[in-house]
């Protein structure tokens, strides 16, 4: 054949590599220049803003087929995104529960991204260094360094590791190869009634089904009653269940409260069960010298699930499951198909770090965490921790000096639950006028705030999980909230 042809009918290769690389060097430069601008003015801007029609539609554009020139998607991007976001980084920020990111993580994801590997596992650095910060996790709480774990996108799947090594551990037969129909006496597993709502979901995903979960009555202190625990548990074994696991709350989500873990530690020797931990909120406070004695009994957990992206301000996503039995972590996830042997030199040479968890392919979590605990050192992150703590109790002590406000639940660490309280109001007319004093929060820019029911009242609910929150915004939300609590008394939600 005439190799002239052959030149013409053979397309050019193509790559995803830009064709000019000084201008997406320029580019970048001025996309890191902006993000350090947002970063710095973020306390100027409102804490959230409603998402314009316009935007909305924005994102109905179909499939693009043709390029675009990357200043123009970045453009999009500054003008449609970043100019609508959740809001969580902002210090006023204080709505259901996660931390508030941090500059230095994410220059952690770009460099994550840029370089580029799978965490699946591989004899590369990435991979020795998402050891390392399991093993500073590890550390934190106090756990052997033997001990196993593995990071995850977040809680609910820190959890989910957990309780599925539970399952297996306890379930007297290869659950794996059998599956949870084959087990003699039907698991029961025990949390409090103020448990997360993710454990609900890991109970089904795990086949023992929501009712295996028995939620037991809380304490004034909304701390799991361990008297209610124990009759729970000889109830079961009497009418054949298999009590397996109880989890203990290192921290609500309603209110904060933390279970009394010593004792939880103990219930479970005694009845040989389980014990995992939900640290989502509070495993870090280990590492908060003030308030750590809150957590004491922790380390004694078969397994705790802990949220770098909270309280260590991870850029989302990154969560931690630790296990101490290592041998029952990795039988409960391990799989070695043929494509996937190790072998004694090259890039197969280290641990597959899928086998212990669901994710084959993972990214590369650890880097965001490790460059912000290098550059501040946990000591500072515990700090933290205390400063949003104190910061909590004070904002308790000035809603129970208002006449108006009221507290609707006891604030133990850094979640505080109020009510705008006008005398002889009733339950329904009170959720009305506090949602809607929440709404304007929202709306008007200054503070985002969620809601939730503690024993039955309504409340707003202020999770302080900020480290760029003053005592000067809990100051501003205090007045807020009495200022709109008392123009819609005056004139009516509608007015
Ligand atoms: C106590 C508790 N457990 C579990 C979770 C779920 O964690 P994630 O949202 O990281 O999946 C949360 C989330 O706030 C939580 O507060």
């Amino acid at each position: 054949m005439d190799a002239s042809r052959t030149a013409l009918t053979v397309p050019a290769e193509e790559t995803l590599d830009p064709d000019d690389w000084s201008a997406v060097e320029e580019l970048s430069h001025r996309i890191v220049g902006d993000a350090v601008g947002y970063l710095r003015a973020v306390r100027d801007r409102p804490a959230w803003q409603d998402v314009p029609a316009g935007v909305k539609a924005f994102f109905e554009a179909p499939l693009p087929r043709s390029p675009s020139p990357l200043a123009e998607v970045y453009r999009e991007v500054a003008e449609n995104v970043m100019s609508y976001p959740m809001g969580n980084i902002h210090p006023r920020f204080w709505a259901w529960y996660m931390g508030s990111s941090n500059f230095t993580g994410a220059l952690g994801d770009f460099l994550a991204a840029i370089q580029g590997s799978n965490l699946g596992g591989g004899n590369h650095a990435a991979g020795y260094m998402d050891q390392q910060v399991v093993n500073w996790c590890k550390e934190m709480i106090g756990f052997p360094a033997a001990a196993s774990g593995t990071l995850v996108s977040g809680g609910s799947m820190a959890n989910i590791i957990g309780l599925a090594v539970a399952r297996n551990a306890k379930a007297g037969i290869d659950v794996r190869e059998h599956g949870v129909a084959a087990i003699g006496k039907p698991l029961r597993f025990y949390g409090s009634d103020q448990i997360h709502s993710c454990h609900r979901k890991a109970m089904e995903a795990l086949g023992l089904g929501n009712r295996a979960l028995r939620r037991i009555a809380t304490d004034a202190a909304l701390r799991i009653d361990l008297a209610a625990l124990r009759t729970a548990i000889a109830e079961d074994r009497a009418a054949g269940f298999q009590p397996a696991c109880v989890i203990g709350s290192a921290g609500t989500v309603n209110t904060g409260a933390i279970d009394d873990l010593r004792a939880l530690a103990d219930l479970a020797e005694a009845e040989d069960l389980w014990f995992h931990v939900d640290g989502c909120i509070g495993a870090l406070i280990t590492v908060a010298p003030a308030n750590a004695y809150r957590v004491a009994g922790i380390e004694r957990a078969d397994s705790i699930a802990l949220d770098p992206h909270k309280w260590l301000h991870a850029p989302f996503e990154a969560g931690c499951a630790l296990i101490r039995d290592a041998t029952a972590h990795w039988g409960a996830f391990a799989v070695t198909p043929e494509y996937l042997e190790k072998t004694t030199r090259g890039i197969a040479s280290a641990n597959w770090l899928h086998e212990y968890g669901l994710q084959t392919s993972r990214g590369f979590r650890a880097l965001k965490v490790w460059m912000a605990l290098k550059e501040h050192g946990i000591e500072k992150f515990g700090r933290l921790i205390d400063q949003n703590i104190a910061q909590a109790h004070d904002l308790t002590a000035s809603i129970e000096a208002e006449p108006l406000l009221e507290l609707v639940a006891p604030t133990n660490i850094n979640i505080v639950c109020y009510r705008y309280r006008p005398r002889g109001m009733g339950a329904a007319a009170l959720k009305a006028l506090n949602t809607e004093i929440m709404l304007r929060l929202q709306e008007e820019g200054t503070a985002v705030l969620s809601d939730t029911t503690v024993n039955g009242e309504h409340c707003l609910r202020v999770a302080i999980n900020n480290h760029r929150t003053r005592r000067s915004d809990l100051d501003l939300l205090i007045r807020e909230t009495l200022r709109i609590g008392g123009e819609i008394a005056e004139t009516g939600i509608a007015g």
